[in-house]
């Protein structure tokens, strides 16, 4: 029998360095398609390994996540694509969009780590993958001020480009598998509902 190439709803795959803006971006896109009455469904992939790590006594906080033995991270890996695709089937049925926010590559102690690997695609089958990008310099800057969070020290700007550069790569060759879009959002400094704007242009088209 052949495999679906697509699941009924569009699956966008939303990725950035850490810090970029990404969520901040993803949350003005869902306001902005909810006002077009566009049916929009929006997970956070991260949320979903930390659910099932905290359930099985793993990790205390998010930011551990990424410090786990990579064989702990597969597992995990693969469960939260599952569950996400299973929650997005009842919620959306056959249409709508459904946005993942998550990374293309993580960067841990034992090296970086492939966000969309082909066990994870295989679940997800994205329509596209967006890459929203912003000035390292400004991301660095971002990281620093927002005090909601613990990240991980990338290295400052210079790591920051570095971390894009790679991720840019990932993020291509994860593309190829099921023939996904790739674009490039940039995240302007102060106007995050610009990039939101033009994710939802971009996303209409699919
Ligand atoms: P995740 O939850 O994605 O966390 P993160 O990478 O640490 O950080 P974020 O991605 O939340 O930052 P962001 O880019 O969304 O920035 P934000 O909008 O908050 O992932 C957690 C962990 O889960 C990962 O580290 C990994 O271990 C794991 N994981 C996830 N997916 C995985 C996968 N596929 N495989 C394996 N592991 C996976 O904004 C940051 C700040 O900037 C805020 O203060 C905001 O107000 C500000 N800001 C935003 N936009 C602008 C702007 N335009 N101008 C000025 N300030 C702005």
């Amino acid at each position: 029998m052949v495999k679906p190439l697509r699941h009924p709803f569009r699956t966008v795959v939303v990725t950035g360095v850490p810090g970029v803006g990404k969520t901040t971006v993803i949350s003005y896109l869902e306001k902005m398609a909810k006002e077009k009455g566009i049916k929009i469904k929006v997970v956070n992939f991260g949320t979903y390994m930390l659910n099932t790590a905290l359930s099985e006594g793993l990790v205390k906080n998010r930011d551990e996540i990424r410090k786990l033995p990579l064989r702990k991270q597969l597992g995990l890996q693969e469960r939260a694509a599952r569950r996400i695709i299973e929650d997005a089937s009842n919620e959306l049925g056959d249409e709508g969009y459904l946005i993942i926010d998550t990374h293309a590559l993580v960067k841990t102690p034992a090296g970086y780590w492939p966000g969309l690997p082909a066990h994870v695609l295989d679940e997800l089958k994205p329509d596209m993958i967006a890459v929203i990008e912003a000035d390292p310099e400004l991301i660095a800057k971002r990281q620093e001020r927002d005090v909601t969070r613990f990240r991980s020290d990338i290295g400052g700007p210079e790591g920051v480009r570095k971390l894009m550069e790679y991720a840019r790569a990932a993020t291509l060759a994860s593309a190829v598998r099921y023939a996904s879009t790739v674009a490039f959002i940039e995240n302007p400094e102060g106007a995050p509902e610009r990039a939101a704007k033009e994710l939802l242009e971009r996303i209409l088209e699919l």
